[in-house]
């Protein structure tokens, strides 16, 4: 969206794919789930430093649709986490005035962290301050797929013109209809690839890719990754003036 590197404006939508959890717990010989743990006590500061830093969108990755392929004793202990982490911080997101939602599938998740969910995003609705935006059961892959098939039902239906359809169509039949697209994506832990994380959204994202390992990501590191993304040319195609 508008803001561009050039003029020294910061990103307004930053997304984070956390990873590296696990290898941070293998480091102190703990199981992965200690890695989680920690994980999710980072994200509090982060959430916090952004209005400080002009970041008004903050996008999290938290559980992908790929990751039901690890052991159930990770699975099930990451949904426990995740339940915990909501009924947790939500009073403290109110009260700092953080709008949270969630985006991803959520009729696979069971039914008492869907409920959590439902109600952490209707406790913040009237919250005006950072939109933090959880990916929970999140692939682009299948969030392409869902909003195709509702799409194709909207035309099937009589709704949808297909002669109508453009590159303004697919968004809005997308998790994220509500959401600008990320201008800066930062990945954790060394991996270089993007893991089914907003594709679509993210066409014309930076991506900042650091060694760092999320539990010891710090908003010191953010601010740095923010600044370095002000220095950027980004050029949309065009030519820079
Ligand atoms: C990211 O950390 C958290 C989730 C994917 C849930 P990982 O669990 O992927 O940590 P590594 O990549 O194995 O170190
Ligand atoms: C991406 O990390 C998903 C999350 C951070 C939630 P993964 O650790 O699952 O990604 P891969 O397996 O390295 O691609
Ligand atoms: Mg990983």
């Amino acid at each position: 969206m508008a803001s561009t590197g050039a003029d020294g404006a910061g990103p307004r939508h930053v997304a984070i794919i956390m990873d590296g959890n696990g290898r941070w717990a293998q480091k102190r010989g703990r199981p992965r789930l200690f890695g989680h743990h920690a994980g999710a006590r980072r994200v509090r500061e982060i959430v916090e430093a952004c209005p400080g830093l002009g970041v008004k969108y903050l996008t999290i990755f938290a559980f992908s649709t790929e990751n039901w392929k690890r052991t159930q004793t990770e699975v099930a202990g990451l949904m426990s986490l995740f339940r915990r982490y909501i009924m947790k911080e939500m009073q403290d997101f109110v009260r700092e005035n953080v709008r949270v939602r969630f985006i991803g599938d959520r009729p696979r998740l069971d039914a008492k962290l869907r409920a959590l969910m439902d109600e952490a995003e209707a406790m913040t609705a009237h919250c005006t301050g950072t939109n933090l935006t959880i990916a929970l059961n999140y692939g682009g892959r299948d969030e392409v797929a869902r909003a195709t098939k509702r799409l194709a039902r909207d035309v099937a239906q009589g709704r949808l013109d297909p002669e109508a359809v453009d590159e303004e169509t697919l968004p809005r039949y997308l998790d994220t209809r509500v959401l600008p697209d990320p201008d800066l994506v930062i990945r954790t832990s060394g991996e270089a690839r993007i893991s089914n994380f907003l594709l679509w959204q993210s066409a014309y994202a930076e991506y900042e890719f650091i060694d760092t390992l999320w539990p010891d990501f710090s908003p010191e590191i953010f601010a740095g990754l923010l600044a370095q993304y002000g220095a950027r040319d980004r050029r949309f195609g065009a030519v820079s003036a």
